[in-house]
């Protein structure tokens, strides 16, 4: 029996923090209010200054990756899974786009008020953006959720979830996200699934000191949420194919990281690696998937 998912919630004020280094809109205003800092401090400690040398990056493109394959697809209904703190509702409202954002009950409690406020203060149109407590291996609790379009087509997206989650819990999520899909005819948008590549080409190249204390934060993540992360690797991208084929999805690949958009954290990372980072980004891909018909 695995930990309970509450127990990955923290981490979603790590991941406020990072992007709250950059340019992304709301960012910066959602972690001050709910303390973002102080929970990424105290869960990385001493380490925090050399994870702000990629982290604000990777998290950075992971996020404009998303929303770049929502602009592509002309999506006009957007379910964020497991939202965290993101922004990504302020911005899509702002935008003309519907959003529904869901995660775990104790979370959503805690964020949904205070980005629903900063919202209302910054006078967007707050009709857009719904919150609903989903967890995303409850069928039900989705379908609850994704009740508020009323019937109306809907595309699903997430980041940052996946690598928590065992094969038994992922096949789960995915078979209530296709069935989910197939009634709005819409598809999902995630960033998750080959994510680890990105780790493993960035420990791949480290050496020394910064190779130890990147392994270090990682097992001290990984005690933290009573989830071994590399243990939830596909083996390979073949391996993640079948898996999600298997599932009832036909998959399309687009550029984690195409130029199309301005990095503002790139100036974090030293200057002789930062074409090489932008690389790994770009050989990196945010995954379409479709139901099969
Ligand atoms: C690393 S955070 C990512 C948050 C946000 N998507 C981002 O990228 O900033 C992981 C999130 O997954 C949520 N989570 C964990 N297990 C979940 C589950 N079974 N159902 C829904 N959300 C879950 C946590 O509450 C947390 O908000």
């Amino acid at each position: 029996m695995e930990n309970p998912h509450s127990k990955i919630s923290p981490t979603a004020k790590i991941a406020a923090y990072w992007k709250s280094l950059s340019d992304i809109p709301f960012s910066k205003e959602i972690a001050v209010a709910l303390q973002a800092e102080q929970t990424a401090r105290q869960s990385l400690g001493d380490n925090i200054a050399t994870m702000t040398i990629f982290s604000p990056l990777i998290l950075e493109a992971r996020y404009k990756a998303i929303d770049a394959a929502i602009m592509k697809r002309g999506a006009q209904h957007i379910i964020e899974l497991a939202c965290g703190l993101s922004p990504r509702g302020l911005q899509l409202a702002a935008a003309g786009i519907e959003y529904i954002g869901t995660d775990l009950p104790d979370i959503l409690a805690e964020t949904g008020p205070v980005i629903n406020s900063i919202g209302w203060r910054q006078e967007l149109p707050m009709q857009r953006i719904h919150f609903q407590a989903a967890n995303v291996l409850d069928k039900a609790q989705l379908e609850n959720a994704a009740g508020y379009f009323q019937g109306k087509s809907f595309d699903i997206c997430n980041e940052g979830l996946l690598m928590y989650l065992n094969a038994s819990e992922k096949k789960i999520m995915a078979e209530n996200i296709r069935a989910l899909l197939a009634a709005s005819g819409g598809c999902w948008i995630t960033t998750d699934i080959m994510f680890p590549d990105i780790r493993k080409q960035l420990f791949a190249a480290l050496t020394g000191s910064r190779k130890e204390l990147y392994t270090s934060v990682l097992g001290n993540i990984s005690e933290q949420v009573g989830r071994n992360i590399t243990a939830n690797d596909f083996e390979d991208e073949a391996a993640a194919i079948f898996f999600y084929e298997a599932a009832g999805f036909d998959i399309e690949k687009i550029p984690f990281y195409d130029g199309s958009y301005p990095l503002s954290t790139l100036h974090l990372v030293p200057a002789g690696v930062q074409e090489w980072a932008l690389e790994i980004l770009t050989q990196a891909s945010t995954w379409i998937l479709r139901p099969k018909q």
